[in-house]
């Protein structure tokens, strides 16, 4: 097992983990790991071929055998994610696909199944990682655990957002149910429930601007990892 040093940050979606983690990466130049995208790849899999989410059996067979890509396409956070050969890195982030990942991620086997892939992103000369169970379960002896959160209106608001920036369409009502019942599922399942570990720093982002949460975050990296002296920020 690689001795690099590991920053996990968890939370659930639209706390900010994608923003800080991609600005973490390519400030320290560290390898970057978007666990939530393994889960929405097999969820596109399943879906392609027609495996339902009760079929325990098969998922973990999907699992096992999943033919994913992660090709750095830029600075280290800029990824193009490539399922059987083709390129995925937009379908797997629609609320649909964000929902029927979250629908097979508590299934002990199939999270069992994923594990050593997500532990192979640990390299020198080091690993941003982001998830929910980064901390808790996949990195436990990371030095910086980070736990994002914010509440469900204010994530929904950021995301909504996004999706008109992309010219989509987008229903604010609709957004703050789909996350709420997400973050349910995410936090009160029995297997690596969403929730930062005990020796998480965790960092409320309701009222903080981007720049805030960014300028904290070097801070900690600052004072956790002295031996780090480009973090900026
Ligand atoms: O982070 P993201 O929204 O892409 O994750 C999609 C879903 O995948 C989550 O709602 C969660 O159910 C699952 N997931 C997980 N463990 C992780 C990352 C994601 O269970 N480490």
């Amino acid at each position: 097992m690689s001795d690099a040093p590991v920053i996990t940050v968890d939370g659930p979606s639209g706390s900010g983990k994608g923003t800080i983690c991609s600005y973490l990466a390519d400030r320290l130049q560290w390898h970057f790991l978007d666990s939530g995208a393994l889960y929405r790849v097999l969820a596109v899999a399943a879906q392609r071929q027609h495996i339902d989410s009760n079929n325990e059996a098969a998922l973990v067979n999907l699992a096992e055998d999943l033919r994913v890509e992660f090709k750095v396409t830029g600075a280290g956070s800029l990824v193009a994610v490539l399922l059987d050969g083709e390129l995925v890195t937009d379908a797997i982030r629609t609320e649909h696909c964000g929902h029927a990942a979250s629908v097979i991620a508590p299934i002990a086997n199939v999270r069992k199944a994923l594990l050593a892939r997500q532990r192979a992103f640990h390299k020198a000369p080091g690993l941003i990682a982001d998830g929910r169970d980064m901390g808790t379960v996949v990195f436990p002896s990371a030095v910086l655990k980070i736990y994002l959160t914010a509440n469900v209106e204010q994530r929904a608001q950021r995301r909504y957002k996004q999706l008109k920036e992309k010219g989509l369409s987008a229903n604010l009502h609709q957004l703050c149910a789909g996350i709420a019942e997400r973050d349910a599922r995410d936090s009160t399942r029995t297997e690596a429930p969403s929730k930062p570990a005990k020796d998480a720093i965790i960092i409320d982002t309701s009222t903080l601007d981007i720049d805030a949460v960014l300028a904290n975050i070097s801070e900690l990296v600052r004072r956790e990892i002295p031996s780090l002296s480009n973090t900026g920020g």
